[in-house]
Parts: structure tokens; sequence; C-alpha cells
């Protein structure tokens, strides 16, 4: 791991020492936390105190997660780095990036190959340490994705579930044989849940391989729709509070949801790959 972080001080190599220290050669030092993550997010990068998902929205995160609803997007994630992009069975290393409570950096990128090296970041403390706490194999730090402490041309795969993304350092830390993956809502992502919160759903646009920069090539995209039926009020909240319609949510809506127990709704994904472009 020595040669894959840097010093979010003076982006020199990160080294882990006897102790639970990453330390560079000026002797900036970081400790691991007692759940095992790093906090490499200098205070003056910090735009607000406590940056990033809420403790709230990390443990909705998690019970709706671990309850399975969006296992057949994790198992596409896993397949496109298996089959397509043949991972299988090699040393690689990858990186989540806003990678929440860890979900998708175990169960899509570690299981893809017991020889994957996976790192994860993300600029929520509660989501770092949730992710560290469960998730042992994995290395996982605070920092932003705007300014990652990470070297560059380090890695094979970037791995960026429904997160913001800032092409110019996903290029940076990219290796040239490197994969970006990109996963955003498609068309008819949560239509139902909008339509009982808003009365009405405006579907939703694509537009990350038409905006991405002439720096990447478009390598390949997929689509990954299924529906899942929830079954509890509690589900049904938890669901509700990861999404950003939690925060525009009037009072009449909030009760319908409370009083709501039983829905389909439609999970639509889009997996966009790309690759750093040959003449960059
Ligand atoms: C919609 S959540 C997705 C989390 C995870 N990938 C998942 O799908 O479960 C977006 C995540 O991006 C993180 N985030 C927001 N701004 C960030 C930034 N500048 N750098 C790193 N992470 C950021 C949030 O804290 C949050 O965990
Ligand atoms: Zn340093």
């Amino acid at each position: 791991m020595s040669s894959t972080l840097i010093c979010p001080h003076c982006t020199a190599e990160l080294v882990k020492t006897e102790q639970r220290t990453f330390q560079c050669e000026s002797n900036h030092s970081f400790d691991l936390s007692k759940e095992g993550y790093l906090n490499l997010l200098p205070v003056n990068k910090k735009k607000s105190k406590e940056p990033g998902d809420n403790e709230l929205m990390i443990a909705a995160r998690r019970e709706f997660l671990e309850e399975g609803n969006y296992d057949p997007l994790v198992a596409s994630i896993k397949d496109l780095l298996t089959q397509e992009l043949r991972f299988e069975k090699k040393d690689f290393l990858a990186l989540d990036a806003g990678c929440g409570e860890g979900y998708y950096s175990e169960h899509a990128l570690k299981k893809a190959s017991a020889k994957a090296i996976v790192l994860g970041t993300d600029i929520s403390k509660y989501a770092v340490k949730n992710a560290a706490k469960k998730y042992k194999n994995n290395l996982y730090f605070v920092s932003s994705i705007y300014n990652m402490p990470v070297a560059s041309d380090s890695m094979d795969v970037i791995l960026s579930v429904f997160s913001p993304i800032k092409p110019t350092e996903f290029k940076r830390i990219l290796n040239h044989k490197g994969f970006l993956i990109v996963v955003s809502p498609a068309e008819n992502h949560m239509k139902q849940l909008a339509e009982l919160i808003y009365n009405s759903f405006r579907p939703h646009e694509h537009k990350i391989v038409e905006e991405m920069p002439d720096s990447f090539d478009h390598y390949l995209s997929k689509r990954t729709t299924f529906d899942i039926v929830i079954k509890s009020s509690a589900t049904l909240q938890a669901l509700h509070k990861m999404t950003p319609y939690y925060y525009n949510t009037s009072k009449e809506g909030q009760e319908k949801v409370t009083n709501c127990s039983t829905m389909k709704v439609t999970c639509d994904f889009h997996i966009s790959v790309f690759k750093k472009a040959s003449a960059q």
C-alpha cells in the first residue's frame, strides 16, 4: 500500500510505520482510527464542519443495501469486472470514490477477485467509519474526490456509484490501462417513489457520456433495470432517506411515505465505463 497513498499536505508517499500510523518523509503523520480508517482530509479543506452524508443517511443506506435490495446492481458491476473487463482472479488495485458505507467496495470490487486490493474514500467521516468497521480487508480514508491523497497513475479501477465525479482527478490517478466505472440513475429510477411524494415524476436525464471530457474515451455502457417490492414501512423510509428526495419532501409527502408499507419500485441504472484517452 506504501506507494498508493500520498500525503495530503506535501504529496510525498505515505508509508505505514510499525505502529498504526502512516507517515511521509516530512514527518506528517496520520493515525489509523480504532475502526481502522485514516482521516486524510486536511481541516482547512473542509467546507463544512461535517461534510458529506450524515449519520442518518449512512444508517439508512446500510439498512437498505444489507437487505439485498440493490444486489442485482452489485452483480452487474461484479460481472462487468470479472467478465467484460477480465479482472477475475487477477491482481488489481481499485478505488471506490464516494464509497458511502462500503457496500459496493466489498461486494462488487473485493468479491470480483481474491487478489483485488480495494481502497474506499468518502468525505463523510460517518461513511468511512462504518465502512472500515465492517470491511476489514479494505482500506478506507476520509478525503474529497476533488483532491484525493492517491498517487498519480496508480489505479486499475475507479468505481463511482451515485457520487460526485471529478474527471481531471480521476484521470490523474488512473493508470493507462485502467477503467473508470460510473453508475448513475437511468430514466425510470425510483419512479413510483417520486410519484408518491410529488404526484408526478420527471424522468432522469443521462448525460454522463456526453459530458465526460475528451480526456476520457467511452469504452462501454450497460443498463441494469429491476423492480424491488418493498414490504415494510421501515424499508421504504430507509430508501426515502437515502435519496435526494428526502430533503425536498413536504410534510404531506412525508406522511404518504410513513403510511405506505408496500410498494413496487423501479430501480434503473446506467453503468458507464471509460478509459483514459490514448492521445492524452
Ligand atoms: C449518494 S451517496 C453514494 C454512496 C455509495 N457510493 C452508495 O451508492 O452507497 C454519495 C456519497 O458521496 C459522498 N460525497 C459527497 N461529496 C463528496 C466529495 N466531495 N468527496 C468524496 N465524497 C463525497 C457522500 O458523503 C456520500 O457518501
Ligand atoms: Zn507530508
